[in-house]
């Protein structure tokens, strides 16, 4: 557990980086399915910085991963153009992708201009193309937790939810932005990694509902699954956890 959400996102900054270079060991390419909202932002921008080596100041005597053979992906993506500030995609863009000078052809976004089902299709079809897979595996997926237990754009009660066949399909959110796309569970739990990013006390009852009561919420649905998953959270995230169990 990490005291507030600067070291959050050190934290995390260190378990992304250790991920992508054991996945370049041992196939010099790396996929990692990025995280959209608002909790990844800080360490997208320590991650940014690793283009001249440092991690939060301390210089890397070599680089640390090659961006150049890195995949991005992304879990959802808000069905709104590229450059809207609600994009996913334009957060990572301006506060990781373009730091880190990665090339636009290992750069694979959901087309949140095109009508819902349209997206979903081109999307799914960018997935198997550069991964292949059935369901096609990530090295790393990051992933964040909303009040309501949703993580990408699965939210409780929405039809996504219950997808096993697909790999991308459109949702709805119970908020604005409402048309979403985003990774299916199967995706999502065939991850060799997957990162739990949660931030902030607003998130301790959904923190505690996942990771105690294990109430049947989308976040714990992936937690079911395959996938080796680690949560990392700020105290005031893990505020509501007995004894603060299941968190770094
Ligand atoms: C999105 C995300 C969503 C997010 C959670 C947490 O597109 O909004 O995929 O699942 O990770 O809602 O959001 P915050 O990081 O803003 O708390």
């Amino acid at each position: 557990m990490a005291p507030d959400p600067e070291a959050l996102a050190l934290l995390a900054g260190r378990r992304v980086v250790a991920e992508l270079r054991a996945a370049q060991r041992r196939r010099r390419r790396a996929a990692i399915a990025l995280a959209g909202g608002g909790t990844p932002r800080r360490l997208y921008r320590l991650l940014g910085t690793l283009r001249h080596g440092g991690l939060n100041g301390l210089q890397a005597e070599r680089p640390l991963v090659d961006w150049r053979h890195v995949e991005f992906f992304w879990t959802d993506e808000r069905c709104v153009p590229p450059d809207d500030r609600h994009s996913n995609y334009r957060l990572a863009l301006e506060t990781l992708l373009d730091p880190l000078g990665v090339p636009e052809y290992r750069v694979h976004r959901i087309a949140g201009e095109l009508p819902p089902e349209a997206a979903a299709r081109r999307y799914a079809a960018e997935l198997d193309r550069v991964l292949g897979g059935a369901p096609p595996r990530f090295d790393l997926v990051l992933l964040g937790l909303g009040a309501d237990g949703h993580t990408a754009s699965l939210f409780p009660g929405d039809p996504a939810l219950d997808e096993r066949r697909r790999t991308v399909v459109p949702a709805q959110a119970p908020r604005p932005p409402r048309d979403r796309i985003t990774l299916t569970l199967p995706v999502l739990t065939a991850a060799r990694r997957a990162l739990f990013l949660v931030s902030g006390s607003g998130r301790s009852e959904a923190v505690r509902r996942v990771l105690v009561e294990r109430e049947a919420l989308p976040a714990t649905l992936l937690r079911a699954g395959a996938a080796r998953i680690r949560w990392l959270l700020d105290r005031s995230a893990a505020s509501r956890l007995p004894g603060l169990l299941g968190a770094d």
